[in-house]
């Protein structure tokens, strides 16, 4: 495309950046220009570590380009998205990948072929990138889609009553304004690999006769941009446990664990707000138990992909064993045929309710069937690793990453259930090796000015990306001010990072703490309940530009302190619930109200 015919619609520039450019080239004689375009060429190779999009080769036209859209929280759709893109650059395609929330809406008249890859989150909601999109097609301003071909990919977890939702949402909307799909809507559960990989295929096949391929120039525009994390999900790092060391008192009812874990010479690079992934293996004890129950040796060998193991090493490294999915209780009722087991798996909200508060441990407990090995490992689902938000900054520990885990541990019927992840870091050995990566989370950043003021609501594990945040600003020297509301249980037993907070408390990095110690006393205190109390101080400090986070209980906590800071807005803003809503609305739109929820 022609410098002189370029629009901020047809390219992924704002109009004000069209128009620097434009003004900028128009001054450049052919040597000069020749000389910019190697430089501008050889930066964006280099690439940025982390950075969810990357934007190619749309000169080759927008008749000729695939749209490739992510709506992404926690990096599974951003990672199948850049695997698509780097197949479609492979076959030839140019190919323009972007995350949702940096697309812009009035450029989905132009497309003609889009494919959409996105998550659902909350109860059946769309990832944070993803909200103005989904709104916008369901608005009445979305425009007539008739010349677009479109394919989505919908990730979820079929043990959340909305599976997919947002996925389905997009196919429906789509649908309804003409859009014309060229492969049907594929619904992913948490084991996503393998229909992830043939919806690629499928995709790039029923594209073949709609676009052109653009040859290999453009094909090499961008492939180091793609790819640029060298550890992935797919290809972690192999570091050492250092540390794992426990930060509730001895009387606690909870065991939370301080873990550091070493990155060596790996070269990677994390920034506050990420999260790292964490692969595990099963307990031993287990395992054993498991084997026991179904009779099982656990020297058989059995088939786990394209690879041959025993049963016993198959169940410790491969297979899920603490996470139940609602197909395992269904496949489990067919070979039990236990009438009660079959009613549970007719009703979806019996099943789902099962599947939350049993293992599988429990279901081959309570429901015996007879099964061989091969049928039994057939039954369960891929290890899939847990992300835990980062507690440090590399500002101050370098090519260390520190976590703040809780062990899931519930016990039921005389016995213990762990989780899978959380009782690997809180029982692994110093030295220990642990297989990690990083999960970059641009929707939970500081802000860019450090004079910024920021406001943290962290109860329990909530905490941990504020200890990132405080650590990052105070090797910045930032002067801005930073309020911690941070609660659990019991301040003698509870309090995570006390001595942290107190010495950041009296350098003044820190300018306020607001303890919430919910069974200190007789009524429970939370922190929306402090939230509350200090409203007329948190008005003024949102009024001066303040940005508002949440991290931890997506559940309860979460959505407790939005009605707080709903409350907060209607009482001391003097605004009606509609306007703080969109009050609160705004503060998202404008970054500065984000949540790490899980
Ligand atoms: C972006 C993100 C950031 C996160 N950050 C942190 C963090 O900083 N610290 C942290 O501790 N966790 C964090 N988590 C949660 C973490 O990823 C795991 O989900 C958690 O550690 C449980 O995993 P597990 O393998 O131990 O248990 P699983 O094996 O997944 O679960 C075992 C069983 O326990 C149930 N269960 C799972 N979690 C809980 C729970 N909290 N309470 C009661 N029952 C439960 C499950 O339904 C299942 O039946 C984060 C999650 C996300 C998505
Ligand atoms: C807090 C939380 C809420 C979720 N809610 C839903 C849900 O309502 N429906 C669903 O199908 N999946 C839900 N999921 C599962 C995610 O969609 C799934 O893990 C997906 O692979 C994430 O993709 P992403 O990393 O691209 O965001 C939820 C996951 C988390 C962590």
């Amino acid at each position: 495309m022609l410098l002189k015919e370029l629009s901020s619609l047809a390219s992924p520039l704002s109009s004000g950046q069209v128009d620097k450019l434009k003004q900028l080239t128009a001054e450049l004689n052919a040597v000069q220009l020749a000389w910019v375009s190697g430089y501008l060429a050889a930066t964006s190779e280099q690439g940025v570590a982390g950075l969810p999009q990357a934007y190619v080769g749309s000169q080759a036209g927008a008749e000729q380009t695939i749209t490739i859209l992510y709506g992404s929280q926690t990096g599974n759709g951003r990672g199948i998205a850049n695997e698509l893109a780097e197949k479609a650059q492979a076959q030839g395609y140019a190919v323009n990948l972007v995350s949702m929330g940096d697309y812009k809406t009035r450029q989905l008249k132009q497309e003609s072929l889009l494919l959409l890859v996105v998550s659902t989150h909350g109860e059946g909601e769309a990832p944070d990138d993803a909200i103005e999109l989904h709104k916008f097609l369901s608005s009445k301003r979305a425009p007539k889609l008739d010349n677009l071909n479109y394919s989505v990919l919908a990730l979820g977890d079929s043990s959340y009553e909305f599976f997919c939702q947002t996925g389905k949402d997009f196919e429906a909307r789509l649908n309804a304004l003409g859009a014309k799909s060229i492969a049907p809507l594929v619904e992913c559960d948490v084991d996503y690999q393998a229909q992830a990989e043939q919806w690629q295929a499928d995709v790039l096949e029923a594209v073949k006769p709609l676009v052109q391929s653009a040859g290999a120039s453009v094909v090499s525009i961008a492939s180091s941009q793609i790819s640029s994390a060298n550890y992935t999900k797919q290809k972690p790092y192999t570091a050492e446990l250092l540390v794992s060391q426990k930060l509730t008192g001895r009387d606690s009812d909870r065991d939370i664990r301080h873990v550091e874990i070493e990155l060596g010479e790996s070269g990677i690079q994390y920034q506050a707000g990420d999260a790292l992934g964490v692969w595990f293996t099963n307990s031993q004890a287990l395992v054993a138990e498991l084997l026991e129950v179904l009779a099982l040796d656990g020297g058989e060998s059995v088939a786990v992909g394209s690879d041959n193991l025993s049963l016993r090493e198959a169940l410790i490294n491969k297979k899920e064993l603490t996470q139940l999915y609602p197909g395992l209780v269904t496949g489990w009722a067919e070979l039990s045929q236990n009438a009660e087991l079959l009613a549970i798996s007719a009703d979806k909200a019996l099943t789902r309710e099962y599947v939350n508060n049993n293992q599988v441990a429990d279901l081959v407990r309570q429901y015996p069937a007879k099964v061989t090995a091969e049928q039994f490992v057939a039954l369960l689902r891929g290890i899939t690793p847990r992300l835990y938000s980062i507690a440090s900054s590399q500002a101050e520990v370098e090519s260390e990453v520190h976590l703040t885990v809780a062990l899931v541990e519930e016990a039921r019927d005389g016995v213990t259930r762990f989780g899978g992840a959380s009782q690997f870091l809180a029982t692994a050995a110093e030295g220990q090796e642990v297989q990690v990566y990083v999960e970059p989370n641009n929707h939970f950043r500081l802000p860019e000015n450090p004079e910024t003021p920021v406001i943290m609501v962290g109860p329990g594990t909530g905490v941990a990306p504020f200890r990132s945040f405080m650590q990052e600003r105070s090797a910045q020297g930032a002067q801005g001010n930073t309020w911690l509301f941070f609660g659990n249980p019991h301040f003698e037993q509870d309090f995570l990072y006390q001595t942290e907070w107190q010495q950041y408390l009296q350098s003044g990095e820190l300018s306020r703490i607001d303890l919430a110690f919910s069974r200190d006393q007789e009524h429970k205190v939370y922190v929306q309940h402090k939230i509350a109390e200090q409203g007329e101080a948190l008005w003024q400090w949102l009024e001066s530009g303040a940005h508002f986070y949440i991290c931890g209980d997506a559940e309860r906590m979460a959505k407790d302190v939005h009605q707080a800071l709903l409350d907060v807005v209607v009482k001391y803003g003097n605004k009606t619930q509609e306007q703080a809503a969109e009050y609160v609305e705004a503060l998202r739109a404008a970054k500065r109200y984000q949540k790490d929820v899980y």
